[in-house]
């Protein structure tokens, strides 16, 4: 076993409480990782020009404190802080906020113990060796062409999206397509992209910093008030409101079409969520009904894991020009996640992923709705057609007592004010579930903590 080199910048007065405050530092910082060797008592001394036994007392004190682990003739190493800190903690009666959660049902989240680890490798595997040399030179500010042109047949296949793959332009995910969106609006004079009254404030923030208003539009329970919408432009989420669940009913998606159209406006469909549709067909990308009109905003987030950072916008022709010079002069997605995403999506990988979880996601919707359904006290669910969330709609002035009463039990759970507008009134109690973060086995425990916190359970 290797130790690792160390800089200790030993200053605190007093040779032991310096060097221990310093070791401590490096620890807390991280500049020194959990399961990391130290240098023996022997080489420290003889590295810092101190006695030995100054080196052991220091860490004879670290490891009484919690932060190093030592044993009987093993090297002495960085404890693994979770572990740590529950060990040397003194014991509390009940969990505080801020601790770990022990089940989280914050919407956002797929389930990522099912990453599709085998299927990655291999793709990755075929990737590497089906890429020319020039591949590994530089990332083209749009992204790969491979992926361009996988994710047009996929999005034209699963989601009904017009996209021939000049239109396509590959992001760091939703959020980071949305930006370069706003920036391309900007620099087309446009002013106002109006937003759904509840929604991820990121996307508020990422309008309102390119400079752009974000006036809301009411909701209901057919999704968006279209009736409402002056000029400009709109940012919805269509098939699966987020963080509602309404899907946006058939009228109102050719409302919203005929406005755009009539009226020169602009529609960005945000379709974070829109391959998991539970009962019936998934419902198709509004784009397909107006290719000019719509912007498509992809992202691989939920469908694989957030942490790939990759997504898609998928933008009208008018607006490719535009779009094109607001990209930073190299691509932002690594060259060989893109080839691998085309890989996943042309080898049919990327379709068996999502129908796996689909069933999995639908079967954890299924349980959610049973146990909600034993409650008769106002306690509802709504948005359980599509997506990993779901909305509970709580008693009047419960939501807060709710979400009070989620972390005390370390369950991380979603009220849904965070996500109000700021120019709308406050209008209901409800909690966002996010029902794909849970691993399998940890599914049965979250589902039960949750009953546990509602009003009644
Ligand atoms: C409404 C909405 N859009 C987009 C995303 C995904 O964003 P990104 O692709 O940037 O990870 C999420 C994830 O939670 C979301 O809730």
């Amino acid at each position: 076993m290797t130790s690792v080199d160390l800089h200790l910048d030993v200053r605190a007065p007093g040779l032991l409480a310096g060097l221990i405050e310093a070791l401590r530092d490096a620890v807390r910082t991280g500049r020194l990782a959990p399961g990391s060797t130290l240098p023996s008592s022997r080489r420290l001394a003889e590295d810092l020009g101190v006695a030995r036994n100054t080196v052991v007392a220091a860490y004879k004190e670290l490891t009484d404190e919690g932060w190093l682990t030592a044993r009987q003739g093993a090297a002495t190493q960085v404890a693994d802080r979770g572990r740590a800190v529950t060990e040397h903690r003194p014991p509390v009666a009940r969990p505080v906020p801020g601790d770990r959660p022990l089940h989280d049902l914050r919407p956002g989240f797929p389930d990522m113990s099912s990453f599709p680890r085998a299927e990655w490798v291999r793709a990755t595997r075929r990737a590497i060796e089906r890429a020319p040399g020039s591949a590994f030179a530089e990332t083209p500010p749009a992204g790969r062409i491979e992926l361009r042109r996988a994710l047009a047949d996929y999005l034209a296949r699963a989601r009904g999206v017009y996209a021939a793959p000049e239109r396509i332009v590959i992001s760091s995910g939703a959020s980071h397509g949305l930006a370069l969106l706003a920036a391309a609006l900007r620099a087309r004079q446009v002013e106002t992209v109006a937003v759904e009254a509840y929604g991820l404030p990121l996307h508020r923030d990422l309008l309102a910093r390119a400079g752009l208003r974000t006036p809301p539009v009411p909701l209901d329970q057919h999704g968006a008030r279209i009736d409402r919408l002056a000029g400009g432009a709109v940012l919805l989420t269509p098939a699966h409101q987020f963080p509602t669940g309404v899907a946006l009913d058939a009228r109102r998606r050719a409302t919203v079409v005929d406005w755009a159209t009539s009226t020169g406006g602009l529609i960005i469909e945000n379709d974070y969520d829109g391959e998991f549709r539970y009962d019936r067909k998934p419902v198709g990308a509004l784009q397909g009904l107006d290719p000019d009109h719509v912007v498509y905003l992809g992202t691989a987030s939920k469908a694989i894991a957030p942490g790939l950072r990759i997504g898609w916008i998928v933008v009208p022709e008018a607006m490719i020009g535009t779009v094109h010079r607001v990209l930073s002069a190299t691509g932002v997605t690594g060259v060989l996640e893109q080839l691998t995403l085309a890989e996943l999506l042309d080898t049919g990988a990327y379709d068996k992923h999502v129908r796996v979880m689909r069933n999995r996601y639908r079967a954890r919707r299924d349980d959610l709705f049973a146990m909600i359904d034993g409650f008769d006290n106002g306690v509802r669910l709504h948005g359980i057609a599509a997506g990993l969330h779901a909305l509970v709609e709580l008693p009047r002035n419960t939501e807060r007592s709710t979400v009070d009463s989620a972390v005390a039990r370390r369950l991380a759970v979603h009220g849904l004010e965070p996500y109000r507008h700021p120019a709308v009134p406050r209008d209901r109690d409800a909690i966002v579930v996010g029902f794909g973060s849970p691993t399998s086995s940890g599914w049965p425990g979250a589902l039960d903590a949750l009953r546990r916190v509602l009003p009644g359970g």
